[in-house]
């Protein structure tokens, strides 16, 4: 009998959806496996690309999880499922908004209740918090993670701020001013069929079963030691922020654009000034407590590592 594998996926650029489409061709050519693509659609308006407004008008939402429903969808048997692949981009540190209304939603518990799962991440290279907070929501689904894949973007972290938010802001994402290009490499997703390939292999001797990871020893997560503490003060700071700023009204209101300006300016200073002295202080720290921080890094990367 085939193994029935359900793929749960929100796309806006388009960038996860071909992430997945290459990942998963040899799950689309195995006769052993059932593949059942469930793209979420959002019942509010992200429109893409975003005006500036829009776009961090999405930070407080992002960071407490909070979205309104997606549109409802038909799947047979929901319960039923042999694995689960949840394919996401991080929002403002946080899964992205059409995410956490799945992951939120009295669908997911029953599609996900004691199933392992599979998570991919497509995305600029801050997605440790992000994912940080999938695991408290496939938890609170009684959900089992056995293998996670990231993607980020080849470009530096600093040029990323800059590329990733034009891109964002203008739907542009070509290189520019001696930039490299937003976004990640065709290359990188081409070569991402390796992981379809190791999960029919999985499949096949039955080690989602076993809560066994599949995508071990194919490079699958490859932490940024420099981005931990980074994401950290970040996240922090934005919870803090988030619900300051959620004091003044719902998504969309004009009675909070005073108190997001005011933070959009304290964001960029943060990002100016504390992201690369942080960094540069990182790196000391990690010569001087290699072994502490090996095992910090490890436990992240679980349970796919590297
Ligand atoms: C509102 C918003 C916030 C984002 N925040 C992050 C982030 O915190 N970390 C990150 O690595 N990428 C971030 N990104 C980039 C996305 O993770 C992703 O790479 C990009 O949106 C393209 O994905 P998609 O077109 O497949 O949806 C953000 C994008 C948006 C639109």
């Amino acid at each position: 009998m085939s193994k029935r594998v359900l793929v749960v996926y929100y796309s806006q650029s388009g960038q996860l959806k071909n992430v997945l489409t290459a990942m998963l061709e040899p799950l689309v050519i195995c006769d052993a496996v059932e593949l059942t693509m469930l793209p979420l659609c959002p019942s509010e308006d992200f429109a893409f690309p975003w005006s500036f407004w829009n776009f961090f008008d999405a930070f407080p939402e992002s960071v407490y999880c909070d979205a309104l429903p997606n549109a409802p969808y038909e799947l047979r048997d929901p319960e039923n499922f042999d694995l689960i692949i949840v394919g996401y981009q991080p929002w403002f540190l946080s899964p992205s908004l059409p995410m956490s209304a799945f992951m939120t939603s009295d669908q997911a518990k029953i599609i996900l209740n004691n199933k392992p799962v599979i998570t991919v991440i497509a995305c600029r290279n801050m997605w440790i918090e992000a994912q940080k907070s999938m695991k408290e929501l496939l938890a609170s689904c009684d959900a089992r993670l056995i293998d996670n894949v990231v993607l980020s973007d080849q470009s530096g972290p600093l040029e990323s701020f800059i590329t990733t938010p034009r891109w964002m802001l203008t739907g542009k994402r070509n290189a520019f001013l001696g930039l490299s290009a937003a976004g990640i490499s065709q290359d990188v997703i081409q070569k991402s069929t390796r992981f379809g390939e190791a999960i029919v292999k999985g499949l096949a001797s039955n080690k989602e079963v076993e809560n066994a990871p599949m995508l071990h020893g194919l490079g699958a997560v490859c932490v940024d030691p420099r981005f931990i503490a980074s994401e950290k003060i970040g996240k922090r700071s934005f919870r803090i922020w988030g619900k300051l700023i959620r004091l003044f009204g719902k998504r969309g209101s004009w009675s909070r654009r005073p108190i997001l300006g005011i933070y959009v300016l304290f964001l960029i200073t943060l990002i100016v000034s504390v992201v690369p002295l942080n960094m540069a202080l990182q790196s000391i720290i990690r010569r001087l407590f290699k072994g502490k921080m090996d095992k910090i890094i490890q436990s992240i990367e679980a349970p796919s590592g590297r």
